[in-house]
């Protein structure tokens, strides 16, 4: 049984930052692991513009602790109004890789997002023209529909009528969650990929309700049954290029999840790699862990792989209890138990 994994270093195709004291508290773990991160526009008020998104690139490069090697790849927050020039200048601006579509009210701070597809044609035509990246949060939002069909209705009766419209656009399904996405993904025609949590590679939604009401499992979107667990950890160790990762890393502090209307989003950026690696080895793929974790993603996004290694040893360690986060504290993934894997540094 191997001891040690050496890998290209990786990145992490989709991560919430946050602002001020979370950003500060957060940065240094997924600087630490990854060489890069695109970086989620839903602050409050979102990253719409290209200008904001030079602002919000330079706070996340002040709060890099001293000696970090990261770069922040930035997205905008794709409203009903955003501009066909303001689309030329994010892609003009060389920093920002991508536009990301939340259905209004899908998420957290969504509500800045598309009321309607339609509303945002003359922004995806230029982004068709220029092949800037379409991130999507793919969940219908219709009050009607239940909460764990949503993907599976977003891509019936939004994604394929979209990507008809729109052949040539160039999409991110975002954190898929069923065996719905990872076949469309698999088998759809043009230029789409998708990213894949850790949380949704090691947990089917018996998670939430394990001994009582478990608020830290609580993501969106929200994990689905065993066989959609076991197929998306099926596309992840396929070593099918559409699949790579993104850990929805999105801290949100103890109180604001432990509360009667508890927020959605789980904290994996301190142990992001170790998760995955837990995953894959379960898997009996460890030797795919690479192709997903650290050439799939710049491969889509036109990006140079990473030059430098990192290494992590079998040594089994405990997720602390909880992280200071500024005034407050933040609760990581799967807090208080093992690990087999220890991320060991860039070699
Ligand atoms: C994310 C957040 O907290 O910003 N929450 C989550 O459950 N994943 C938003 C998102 O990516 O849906
Ligand atoms: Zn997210």
């Amino acid at each position: 049984m191997s001891q040690t994994l050496h890998l290209t270093r990786p990145d992490d195709w989709h991560l919430h930052l946050r602002d001020g004291a979370t950003l500060a508290a957060v940065l240094p773990h997924t600087a630490l692991q990854f060489a890069r991160a695109i970086v989620m526009p839903n602050l409050k008020p979102p990253v719409t513009t290209t200008e904001l998104a030079a602002a919000y690139r330079q706070r996340i490069l002040a709060a890099l602790p001293a000696g970090a090697d990261f770069e922040p790849l930035m997205t905008l927050y794709l409203t009903d109004r955003t501009e066909p020039d303001e689309i030329r200048r994010a892609h003009a601006s060389g920093f920002i890789q991508a536009v990301k579509l939340y259905p209004a009210g899908a998420t957290t701070n969504s509500d800045a997002g598309l009321t309607a597809l339609k509303h945002a044609w003359p922004a995806l035509e230029v982004m068709q023209e220029l092949g800037l990246v379409l991130c999507i949060h793919g969940e219908a939002v219709d009050p009607a529909i239940d909460v764990f069909d949503r993907e599976k209705r977003f891509i019936d009766d939004q994604l394929i009528p979209l990507r008809t419209q729109f052949p040539a656009l160039r999409v991110v399904f975002e954190h898929i969650t069923t065996a719905d996405a990872a076949d469309y993904v698999r088998e759809a025609p043009g230029d789409i990929a998708a990213t894949i949590t850790a949380h949704h590679l090691l947990y089917n939604r018996n998670a939430l309700f394990q001994g009582g009401l478990r608020p830290h499992y609580y993501c969106l979107p929200v994990l689905k049954r065993e066989s959609h667990r076991q197929a998306l950890l099926a596309a992840a160790t396929s070593g099918h290029p559409r699949f790579f990762l993104g850990t929805d890393s999105a801290p949100h502090a103890r109180g604001a999840k432990e509360s009667d209307c508890g927020c959605a989003g789980c904290y994996t950026a301190l142990h992001a790699l170790e998760l995955y690696a837990q995953a894959f080895e379960s898997a009996g793929a460890l030797d795919r862990l690479e192709g997903f974790a650290s050439f799939f993603g710049p491969d889509f996004y036109r990006l140079p792989r990473n030059s430098t290694q990192v290494r992590l040893v079998r040594e089994p360690w405990s997720i602390p209890a909880q992280l200071p986060m500024g005034q407050d504290s933040l609760i990581p993934l799967a807090a208080g138990t093992q690990l087999d894997w220890r991320f060991a540094g860039v070699v």
